[in-house]
């Protein structure tokens, strides 16, 4: 054996002793090569692997931001601004990358979340698949809220302990509960170091190990597709279905494209404006934290803003909370509500695209309003966007099946009744003026009338399509 063929086998070779003591070869064979995907695939199925990606560079950068991080109220923020910034090499390339990787983190999770509405992949059997996705949105909503924390800048400071402050709106342990949480009666030392230690050490592992459980579950009853026909159900002599492919090297290639464009834009953000306009980074945390000037507007980050026109907008603290913590668990029970069989939004009515389209609307509009300070008519226009926002959620059953003309209008009188019920008691706990509610209570009532009264006079508009197609159809790779 001459030294160059002996050189060229030695990866094979020591590919072959690992694989004695560890199945690389059959993982890679069953998770990548041999995983058959569906071939229509389309633009909406590149954020996972985008996220994969993103986790991957905040656990990076955050292991280096860790190192030169002092998490003491007296040194956080200097640590950050001067230590990290200006004196450690490279350190504001490591921060600014860590920022904007956040909010990305949640582009890409809502866009995520978003395209698996739309295809109807929560439905069976991805039921759990999706459960595990809503945790890790719970998770990462408290990664990035621990982390807020850390620069110790006065909206970091202060958005911080209105947060942990809501926990006090629970009856009877609300008080004990925050105290606990903080390690104080107010936010200091000790719930720096916590929220330390949670944000680089314990949630970051959660993250990781539920995100294995999510591609485990997700290669376990495998991938849903743009026309929501599930492939596995069409095999061919092999077993292989016939309207899949692998997913490498066809979905790979696919991905680094879709990676390229993602980093173009990523790097504008980081090498051009880090701060996103005052999005990504608050203007008010360029500024230590004073824990005696509270400021006259306490904003969270852009991605939690929905939220916050809830909690705002809700005049009473905890109805508030609840109606905050509720969206999560109408995210969990979603895979219950909605029961058609048709998974894709391609072939559902049109009635049913209008409510998936005002969902999506009704919670930018909430961001919205939320950007915008705590004035009267914000916080009205936020509980009536909020009662939109869950008339869009919670009339989901409806469009189940094709109803009688007489159950439509059940659900009519059932809903604006409910609407109405809500308002009029929101006007009895006094925290609004009445005319603006009154002047804006047309949302909710309006939107409700807008779904069920075209629907009563043509009910075609709530019609599915009456066929699925037989195979996929366009958009995908290979036809
Ligand atoms: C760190 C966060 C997450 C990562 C890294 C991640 C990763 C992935 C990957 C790689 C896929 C397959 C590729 C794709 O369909 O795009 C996937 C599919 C899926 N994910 Fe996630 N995911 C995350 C969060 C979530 C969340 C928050 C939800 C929902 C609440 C979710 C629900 C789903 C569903 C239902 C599918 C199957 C989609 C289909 O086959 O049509 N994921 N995820």
């Amino acid at each position: 054996m001459t030294a160059l063929t002996w050189a060229k086998s030695v990866p094979g070779r020591l590919g072959g002793w690992v694989n004695e003591r560890f199945p690389v070869r059959e993982m890679w064979q069953s998770e990548l090569a041999g995983y058959a995907a569906p071939k229509n695939f389309n633009i909406w199925y590149f954020f996972g692997s985008l996220m994969l990606m993103v986790l991957v560079i905040q656990l990076a950068t955050g292991l280096f931001l860790a190192i030169h991080y002092q998490p003491n109220p007296h040194l956080a923020y200097w640590s950050v601004v001067r230590g990290i910034m200006r004196d450690n090499s490279w350190g504001w390339l490591i921060r600014y990358i860590h920022i904007v990787g956040a909010s990305s983190f949640f582009v890409l999770v809502y866009l995520h979340m978003y395209r698996a509405m739309l295809y109807g992949s929560y439905k069976k059997p991805r039921e759990l698949l999706w459960l595990v996705g809503v945790v890790i949105y719970l998770m990462l909503a408290a990664e990035a809220f621990l982390g807020y924390l850390l620069p110790w800048g006065q909206m970091s400071y202060w958005g911080s302990s209105v947060v942990v402050n809501f926990l006090t709106a629970i009856p009877e342990i609300g008080k004990p509960l925050a105290t606990w949480i903080r390690g104080d009666f107010v936010t200091g030392l000790p719930t720096l170091n916590r929220f330390f230690t949670f944000h680089v050490f314990l949630m970051p592992m959660l993250l990781l190990a539920l995100v294995l459980v999510h591609i485990i579950a997700l290669h376990e009853v495998g991938s849903n597709n743009p026309d929501g026909i599930e492939i596995r159900e069409n095999l061919n002599e092999d077993g292989w279905p016939r309207e899949g492919i692998p997913f490498h090297p066809y979905y790979t290639v696919k991905d680094v494209f879709g990676v390229s464009v993602f980093l173009l834009v990523f790097c504008w953000f980081v090498f051009f404006e880090p701060a996103g306009w005052g999005l990504l980074v608050d203007k008010l945390n360029f500024t230590p934290a004073n824990v005696l000037h509270t400021p006259s507007d306490i904003h969270p980050l852009w991605f939690f803003l929905p939220f916050y026109a809830m909690l705002r907008g809700v005049p009473n603290k905890t109805y508030g909370v609840a109606t905050f913590f509720f969206v999560f668990v109408l995210l969990a029970i979603l895979p219950w509500m909605d029961r058609n069989p048709i998974k894709s939004i391609r072939y559902r009515s049109s009635w049913y695209k209008l409510n998936m389209f005002v969902i999506a609307a009704s919670f930018i509009m909430l961001g919205i309003i939320a950007r915008g300070r705590a004035t009267q008519p914000n916080m009205v226009y936020g509980l009536h966007m909020t009662e939109v926002f869950y008339t869009a959620f919670l009339i989901l059953p409806y469009f189940n099946k094709q109803r009688p003309r007489w159950v439509t209008f059940l659900w009519f009188a059932f809903f604006e009744s409910c609407v109405w019920l809500v308002d009029i008691w929101m006007y009895s706990i006094h925290a609004h003026s009445w005319t603006l509610m009154l002047q804006t209570d047309w949302l909710p009532a309006g939107y409700t009338a807008v779904v069920f009264l075209p629907a009563l006079l043509w009910p075609r508009l709530v019609k599915d399509a009456p066929t699925l197609p037989k195979r996929l159809t366009a958009g995908g790779l290979m036809h």
